[in-house]
């Protein structure tokens, strides 16, 4: 039987166009290691130099084997929820928090792990152990289980971990970004509040703005209150210097913007900012603050410099915007080991 992949083809013309097509059928699963082994050794980008997976409960480097199996509930029902900790210069950044909301998150979708805190947490320090990154991000999920197609959890065994690290050279964001508001509908704050694997509204609203030349779309809430961004948290400097942010009742509680709230009194003290609070703010009074931000794990802030292409402030990247990214950037290089955790050399 002819292999109608073989070869270096692109997609479409190893599909070919119906008649002559012959599907390779791999009955030896050593065969079809091989050709997944082949594909990313010719040469391609691993998408990630470590994964573990609770199915086998360890941790491959093997790319040819990073996948979730098709009856998982989470691939076909998205019945999953997922978080992710940034790695910085060999530390694990705010890991804790990240992992509370994480259970939170499974908890609101019903999914009870598979292990306790400590071996989650465990898992996750000897993943980024074994993939030798020292910056970058580390993503996990907890899955309904694999088990069958249906709808309901009920056959499925047990819940599913995985985690995977992608590497990411990351570096402090000083230039400022173009946002839209967007006009994907946001999610309800039932799932909103969780980080659910659903992030369908998420990419399309990316979508729309880099379809119109922007960085991403900024939701408001139904009653006309700034929400967040697809995959960050936005805040806002006002007029009178007052640092302001959507409260997170109806989106979701970002571990960056609770760190800048914590540490943002700092300012405060030394007579930069005036205040530091959460509340409703109207797109309007948004839309005339005198500097805005995107803030988030791996930025930990972006300058927002026009909204719906209206100049936020004198439409520069805002001074009270670059003390605010100095403080948290330096808690993440140096700040105390509560909330950085070491990644050991192995
Ligand atoms: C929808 C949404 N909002 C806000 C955030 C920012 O949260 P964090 O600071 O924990 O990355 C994220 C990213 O996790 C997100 O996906």
């Amino acid at each position: 039987m002819e292999n109608p992949s073989s070869g270096q083809q692109t997609v479409a013309s190893e599909v070919g166009n119906g008649s002559d097509l012959q599907v390779p059928v791999y009955s030896s699963s050593v065969e079809l290691l091989t050709k997944l082994q082949e594909k990313w050794n010719s040469g391609k980008k691993q998408p990630s130099p470590a994964m573990y997976s609770s199915i086998f409960g360890g941790i491959t480097l093997d790319p040819a084997m990073m996948a979730i199996p098709i009856d998982d509930h989470m691939v076909h029902r998205g019945h999953g929820v997922f978080d992710t900790a940034m790695i910085l210069n060999g530390y694990l950044y705010e890991l804790d928090t990240h992992l509370d909301r994480f259970l939170r998150s499974a908890s609101k979708a019903k999914i009870s792990p598979p292990f306790p805190r400590s071996s989650l947490r465990s898992i996750l320090v000897q993943l980024a152990a074994v993939s030798q990154c020292r910056k970058g991000s580390l993503r996990y999920w907890l899955s309904a289980g694999p088990g069958n197609f249906l709808l309901s959890p009920a056959g499925c065994p047990t819940s599913a971990f995985y985690a995977v690290v992608i590497d990411v050279d990351y570096s402090q964001p000083k230039e400022g970004v173009k946002v839209i508001t967007s006009s994907v509908p946001m999610k309800a704050p039932q799932f909103a509040t969780m980080k659910n694997v659903n992030y369908l509204p998420n990419a399309l609203s990316v979508m729309e703005a880099e379809e119109k030349g922007a960085f991403a779309a900024i939701w408001v809430d139904d009653e006309g209150y700034v929400a967040e961004g697809p995959n960050v948290n936005v805040a806002f400097i006002s007029q009178n210097k007052e640092l302001l942010l959507p409260a997170f009742d109806k989106i979701l509680g970002g571990c960056t913007a609770k760190r800048l709230l914590a540490l943002a009194p700092k300012l405060v003290e030394k007579g930069i900012l005036k205040s530091v609070n959460t509340a409703n703010i109207t797109l309007e009074e948004g839309k005339s603050a005198a500097e805005m931000m995107f803030v988030g794990s791996g930025l930990p802030i972006l300058p927002i410099i026009t909204w719906d292409e209206k100049p936020i402030g004198d439409g520069n990247v805002g001074e009270l915007t670059l003390a605010l990214s100095d403080l948290l950037w330096e808690d993440m290089l140096t700040g105390p080991e509560t909330h950085r955790v070491p990644i050991p050399y192995v």
